[in-house]
Protein backbone atom coordinates (compact mmCIF):
# COMPACT_ATOMS: atom_id res chain seq x y z
CA UNK A 1 0.00 0.00 0.00
CA UNK A 2 1.26 3.41 -0.97
CA UNK A 3 1.89 5.30 2.43
CA UNK A 4 -0.10 8.42 1.59
CA UNK A 5 -3.07 6.74 0.29
CA UNK A 6 -3.13 5.00 3.84
CA UNK A 7 -3.47 8.45 5.49
CA UNK A 8 -6.79 9.07 3.40
CA UNK A 9 -8.57 6.73 4.08
CA UNK A 10 -9.99 8.24 8.26
CA UNK A 11 -10.70 11.10 5.75
CA UNK A 12 -12.51 9.00 2.98
CA UNK A 13 -14.50 7.48 6.11
CA UNK A 14 -15.68 10.80 7.35
CA UNK A 15 -16.67 11.99 4.04
CA UNK A 16 -18.44 8.20 3.67
CA UNK A 17 -20.34 8.71 7.09
CA UNK A 18 -20.82 12.56 6.26
CA UNK A 19 -22.73 11.88 3.22
CA UNK A 20 -24.63 8.54 3.92
CA UNK A 21 -26.33 10.34 6.74
CA UNK A 22 -27.42 13.07 4.48
CA UNK A 23 -28.36 10.31 2.31
CA UNK A 24 -30.05 8.35 4.32
CA UNK A 25 -31.76 11.22 6.66
CA UNK A 26 -33.11 12.67 3.32
CA UNK A 27 -34.73 9.41 2.48
CA UNK A 28 -36.57 9.44 5.71
CA UNK A 29 -37.41 13.01 5.49
CA UNK A 30 -38.57 13.01 1.43
CA UNK A 31 -41.67 10.40 1.96
CA UNK A 32 -42.45 12.96 4.91
CA UNK A 33 -42.27 15.78 2.89
CA UNK A 34 -44.18 14.38 -0.39
CA UNK A 35 -47.57 13.83 2.42
CA UNK A 36 -47.31 17.43 2.54
CA UNK A 37 -48.33 17.66 -1.18
CA UNK A 38 -51.95 18.18 -0.36
CA UNK A 39 -53.87 20.95 -2.02
CA UNK A 40 -55.24 21.89 0.97
CA UNK A 41 -52.10 23.43 2.98
CA UNK A 42 -52.96 26.34 0.72
CA UNK A 43 -51.48 27.75 -2.65
CA UNK A 44 -48.47 29.27 -1.28
CA UNK A 45 -47.46 26.22 1.19
CA UNK A 46 -47.65 24.00 -1.79
CA UNK A 47 -45.73 26.01 -3.67
CA UNK A 48 -42.69 26.00 -0.64
CA UNK A 49 -43.12 22.19 -0.21
CA UNK A 50 -42.78 21.28 -3.46
CA UNK A 51 -39.65 23.45 -4.10
CA UNK A 52 -37.99 22.12 -0.90
CA UNK A 53 -39.01 19.02 -2.43
CA UNK A 54 -37.33 18.94 -5.37
CA UNK A 55 -34.42 21.44 -4.39
CA UNK A 56 -33.93 18.68 -1.75
CA UNK A 57 -33.57 15.66 -3.64
CA UNK A 58 -31.60 17.02 -6.79
CA UNK A 59 -29.15 19.36 -5.22
CA UNK A 60 -29.26 17.25 -1.34
CA UNK A 61 -29.94 14.13 -1.33
CA UNK A 62 -29.06 12.47 -4.86
CA UNK A 63 -25.20 14.04 -4.75
CA UNK A 64 -25.08 12.65 -1.06
CA UNK A 65 -25.85 9.36 -2.96
CA UNK A 66 -23.37 10.13 -5.24
CA UNK A 67 -20.56 10.58 -2.57
CA UNK A 68 -21.78 7.61 -0.59
CA UNK A 69 -20.84 5.35 -3.08
CA UNK A 70 -18.26 6.60 -4.43
CA UNK A 71 -16.22 7.00 -1.12
CA UNK A 72 -17.29 3.28 -0.23
CA UNK A 73 -16.57 2.09 -3.54
CA UNK A 74 -12.70 3.58 -3.09
CA UNK A 75 -12.43 2.34 0.72
CA UNK A 76 -13.42 -1.24 -0.57
CA UNK A 77 -10.07 -1.40 -2.46
CA UNK A 78 -7.83 0.86 0.26
CA UNK A 79 -9.15 -1.38 2.78
CA UNK A 80 -9.18 -4.58 0.97
CA UNK A 81 -12.74 -5.67 2.15
CA UNK A 82 -13.32 -8.47 -0.46
CA UNK A 83 -14.89 -10.33 2.15
CA UNK A 84 -18.75 -12.09 2.09
CA UNK A 85 -20.37 -9.28 4.71
CA UNK A 86 -19.34 -6.52 2.69
CA UNK A 87 -20.82 -8.03 -0.70
CA UNK A 88 -23.83 -8.76 1.92
CA UNK A 89 -24.10 -5.05 2.42
CA UNK A 90 -23.97 -4.24 -1.37
CA UNK A 91 -26.94 -6.39 -2.13
CA UNK A 92 -28.73 -4.32 1.09
CA UNK A 93 -27.48 -0.95 -0.24
CA UNK A 94 -29.12 -1.57 -3.89
CA UNK A 95 -32.50 -1.76 -2.21
CA UNK A 96 -32.11 1.36 -0.99
CA UNK A 97 -30.93 3.11 -4.24
CA UNK A 98 -34.17 1.38 -5.75
CA UNK A 99 -35.98 3.50 -2.78
CA UNK A 100 -34.09 6.03 -4.06
CA UNK A 101 -34.99 6.28 -6.93
CA UNK A 102 -39.00 5.21 -5.83
CA UNK A 103 -38.64 9.03 -4.15
CA UNK A 104 -37.41 10.45 -7.50
CA UNK A 105 -40.54 8.72 -9.44
CA UNK A 106 -43.22 9.49 -6.84
CA UNK A 107 -41.93 13.52 -6.52
CA UNK A 108 -42.11 13.85 -10.48
CA UNK A 109 -45.43 12.20 -10.48
CA UNK A 110 -46.62 13.99 -7.05
CA UNK A 111 -45.52 17.27 -7.75
CA UNK A 112 -44.42 17.69 -11.29
CA UNK A 113 -47.14 16.30 -13.33
CA UNK A 114 -50.67 17.48 -14.25
CA UNK A 115 -54.19 16.01 -12.74
CA UNK A 116 -54.79 14.66 -9.34
CA UNK A 117 -52.85 12.74 -7.46
CA UNK A 118 -52.64 10.64 -4.09
CA UNK A 119 -49.28 11.38 -2.12
CA UNK A 120 -48.15 8.05 -0.28
CA UNK A 121 -48.95 7.64 3.65
CA UNK A 122 -45.39 8.48 5.19
CA UNK A 123 -45.49 5.01 7.76
CA UNK A 124 -45.01 2.42 4.80
CA UNK A 125 -42.23 4.09 3.40
CA UNK A 126 -40.26 4.88 6.37
CA UNK A 127 -40.97 1.23 7.91
CA UNK A 128 -39.33 -0.48 4.07
CA UNK A 129 -36.91 2.26 4.67
CA UNK A 130 -36.00 1.62 7.98
CA UNK A 131 -35.15 -2.25 7.13
CA UNK A 132 -32.57 -2.11 4.66
CA UNK A 133 -30.75 1.17 7.00
CA UNK A 134 -31.18 -1.30 9.81
CA UNK A 135 -29.02 -4.17 8.05
CA UNK A 136 -26.76 -2.39 6.36
CA UNK A 137 -25.19 -0.95 9.70
CA UNK A 138 -25.55 -4.29 11.78
CA UNK A 139 -23.86 -6.00 8.60
CA UNK A 140 -21.01 -2.68 8.39
CA UNK A 141 -20.86 -2.74 12.33
CA UNK A 142 -20.92 -6.42 13.74
CA UNK A 143 -18.65 -7.52 10.09
CA UNK A 144 -20.00 -11.07 10.52
CA UNK A 145 -18.49 -14.09 9.63
CA UNK A 146 -20.74 -15.12 6.70
CA UNK A 147 -18.41 -17.83 5.85
CA UNK A 148 -17.68 -18.36 1.96
CA UNK A 149 -20.45 -17.34 -1.05
CA UNK A 150 -22.34 -20.06 -1.70
CA UNK A 151 -20.98 -21.06 -5.67
CA UNK A 152 -21.65 -24.12 -8.02
CA UNK A 153 -18.49 -26.62 -7.93
CA UNK A 154 -17.75 -26.21 -11.82
CA UNK A 155 -17.05 -22.46 -11.93
CA UNK A 156 -14.58 -23.29 -9.22
CA UNK A 157 -12.63 -25.81 -11.12
CA UNK A 158 -10.88 -24.93 -14.50
CA UNK A 159 -13.15 -27.01 -17.91
CA UNK A 160 -10.04 -27.44 -19.86
CA UNK A 161 -12.10 -25.89 -22.95
CA UNK A 162 -10.02 -23.54 -25.29
CA UNK A 163 -11.08 -19.90 -25.62
CA UNK A 164 -12.83 -19.53 -29.12
CA UNK A 165 -10.40 -16.81 -30.22
CA UNK A 166 -6.58 -16.55 -29.51
CA UNK A 167 -5.21 -14.67 -26.86
CA UNK A 168 -1.89 -12.83 -26.52
CA UNK A 169 0.80 -14.52 -24.94
CA UNK A 170 3.58 -13.98 -22.85
C1 LIG B 1 -22.30 1.43 -2.56
C2 LIG B 1 -22.38 1.89 -1.33
C3 LIG B 1 -21.37 1.65 -0.24
C4 LIG B 1 -20.10 1.11 -0.32
C5 LIG B 1 -19.36 0.64 -1.56
C6 LIG B 1 -19.57 1.11 1.03
C7 LIG B 1 -18.30 0.66 1.40
C8 LIG B 1 -17.74 0.83 2.64
C9 LIG B 1 -16.40 0.45 3.02
C10 LIG B 1 -15.41 -0.26 2.10
C11 LIG B 1 -16.21 0.79 4.31
C12 LIG B 1 -14.93 0.58 5.14
C13 LIG B 1 -15.09 -0.71 5.92
C14 LIG B 1 -13.90 -1.01 6.80
O1 LIG B 1 -13.02 -0.17 6.93
O2 LIG B 1 -13.85 -2.10 7.38
C15 LIG B 1 -17.42 1.40 4.78
C16 LIG B 1 -17.61 1.90 6.04
C17 LIG B 1 -18.83 2.21 6.56
N1 LIG B 1 -20.04 2.23 5.87
FE1 LIG B 1 -20.26 1.97 3.87
N2 LIG B 1 -20.51 1.63 1.89
C18 LIG B 1 -21.63 1.96 1.16
C19 LIG B 1 -22.81 2.48 1.63
C20 LIG B 1 -23.10 2.60 2.98
C21 LIG B 1 -24.41 2.88 3.53
C22 LIG B 1 -25.65 3.14 2.69
C23 LIG B 1 -24.29 2.88 4.89
C24 LIG B 1 -25.32 3.10 5.97
C25 LIG B 1 -26.62 3.07 5.84
C26 LIG B 1 -22.89 2.63 5.21
C27 LIG B 1 -22.37 2.62 6.47
C28 LIG B 1 -21.02 2.54 6.76
C29 LIG B 1 -20.45 2.74 8.07
C30 LIG B 1 -21.21 3.09 9.35
C31 LIG B 1 -19.07 2.54 7.95
C32 LIG B 1 -17.99 2.65 9.04
C33 LIG B 1 -17.76 1.25 9.59
C34 LIG B 1 -16.41 1.05 10.21
O3 LIG B 1 -15.45 1.73 9.85
O4 LIG B 1 -16.30 0.14 11.06
N3 LIG B 1 -22.21 2.45 4.02
N4 LIG B 1 -18.33 1.41 3.75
Amino acid sequence: MIPWLDGIIPHLKVLHIAALALWCGGLFALPLMLARHDPAIGQADYARIRQATHYGYTLLVTPSAVIAIASGTLLIFLRDVFVAWMFAKLVVVALLVAFHGWVGHTLVTVAETEGAHQTPAPLGPTLILLAPVLAILLLVLAKPELGEIPVPGWLREPRGAQLPFDVPRR
